[in-house]
């Protein structure tokens, strides 16, 4: 990579990192912020001891995000993360490919995600969240996770990509294992690896068979734009329409779950801004931003050098892995006052005095979901400070899920009424 500042104390290649810092340990997924902050204090490139390199800082995380010296590499064979894998046997369509296959892809789904066609499904959005906020209130202690957090964005997609609301149930265990697969192979078990496989596998058979019908009986959905474009002769062939169909769901839901659920658990342990919040309910477009400042729910995304290539001036030579700790840019000092403070107003006035959060990334992978995403949370966390504004969340210390890639809460008690 060209343009990057020279190299300011960045570690040299010591092998393994102490426990404290290896950031992937399960033991740092509830409160991995010190170990960001001594990351970035230490060195700008850190040798993790399994090939790959962390990289704490926004200015380097933003760099590599933007630079076509740096993509995926299975294609070209030379991905570190996973060594021998074939991107077919993975669940990211897409997400995981470099240009020009995926400009091709993202291309043919993106008008579905711009922020005018998402405003058209704020009324559906409403309904489906009151519709679970009346169950819950009537519950009056629930799961924030189940209740909540998890079915309303998977509802969404669901909606949007013509995915039967009961099939729900059959893919429910498949999303985790998908999600948890999609970490690094060196952290995953060979258990997890091969529940992986067989989660692709089911959900391809699923999906094809899902094209199928929507081929005999199109709908007014995304699955059956797909084929439509498929039949035109597009090149679009059923395995990459099924690998979409996952990546749309599996990117759709598991993300957007943990940044509500990590925002509500912020607001109880926060009781100021919580205040702040539900008397200002049109703060929550601002708010939303601040959380996903504050607690990233795509905290690693990785990337390979494409060519050899520098990076905070350590050479980088073709296939060497990165992991780009969105979690500690997003609470680099450096751009961000005060980072470790919610500070739910710190987007209002138009953004000119703050640098973009990185949490939907930066350049050609960035989330195509991003207004999807806003909307589901805004919606979400507005009706519940609207509609439950005492509510109590009744552990100060939820299991996080065990996912490296994906950060959120595994449950959330709270009692909604009293
Ligand atoms: C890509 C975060 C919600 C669809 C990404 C990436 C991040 C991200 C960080 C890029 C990864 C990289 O650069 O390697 C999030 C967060 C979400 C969220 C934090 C919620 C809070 C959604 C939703 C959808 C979605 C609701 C809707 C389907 C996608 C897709 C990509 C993507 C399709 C691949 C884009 C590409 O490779 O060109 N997301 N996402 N995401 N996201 Fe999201």
């Amino acid at each position: 990579m060209t343009g990057t500042a020279e190299t300011t104390g960045a570690t040299e290649a010591t092998g393994a990192l102490p426990a404290e810092l290896d950031v992937f340990r399960p033991e740092l997924r509830a409160n991995p912020f010190d170990a960001y902050r001594r990351l970035r204090e230490t060195g700008r490139v850190h040798d993790t001891g399994f090939g790959i390199h962390l990289v704490p800082h926004y200015e380097d995380c933003s760099a590599v995000l933007a630079d076509p010296d740096w993509g995926h590499g299975y294609t070209a064979g030379i991905n570190p993360f996973r060594p021998g894998v074939d991107v077919s046997q993975l669940p990211g369509s897409f997400l995981l490919l470099d240009p020009p296959e995926h400009g091709r892809l993202r291309s043919l789904v993106a008008k579905a995600f711009t922020s005018r066609a998402v405003a058209g499904l704020r009324p559906r959005i409403t309904r489906t969240v009151d519709g679970l906020l009346d169950a819950a209130l009537e519950a009056g202690e629930v799961d924030l996770v189940q209740a909540l957090a998890y079915p309303v964005p998977l509802i969404t997609i669901c909606e949007l990509l013509g995915v039967p609301a009961a099939d729900r149930e059959l893919f429910g265990a498949w999303t985790g294992d998908i999600s948890r697969g999609l970490d690094p192979d060196a952290v995953l078990s060979a258990e997890e690896k091969a529940a992986r496989q067989v989660a692709v596998r089911a959900f391809d058979d699923y999906f094809h068979d899902l094209i199928e019908a929507r081929r005999k009986a199109p709908g007014e959905d995304l699955l059956s734009e797909l084929v439509a474009v498929e039949e035109s002769g597009n090149r679009l062939s059923a395995k990459e329409i099924a690998d979409i169909g996952v990546l749309l769901l599996i990117a759709g839901h598991e993300t957007t779950m943990n940044l509500i659920a990590s925002a509500a658990l912020s607001l109880h342990r926060n009781p100021a801004q919580r205040g702040l919040l539900c008397e200002n309910p049109g703060l929550v477009a601002d708010a939303v931003e601040e959380f996903l400042r504050y607690d990233t729910p795509v905290p690693f995304p990785t990337r390979v050098a494409m060519r050899d290539t520098t990076l905070a001036g350590r050479d980088m030579p073709r296939g060497t892995g990165v992991v780009l700790l969105l979690g500690s840019a997003n609470r680099d000092p450096e751009v961000f006052a005060d980072p470790d403070t919610l500070e739910l107003r710190r987007f209002s006035g138009g953004g000119s005095a703050q640098r973009r959060q990185l949490a939907f990334s930066h350049g050609p992978h960035f989330c195509l979901g991003a207004p999807m995403a806003r909307l589901e949370s805004e919606i979400t966390l507005r009706r519940l400070c609207e509609r439950a504004p005492e509510f109590a969340v009744l552990t100060d210390e939820p299991d996080y899920r065990p996912s490296v890639s994906m950060r959120g809460p595994a449950r959330l008690p709270v009692r909604l009424a009293t």
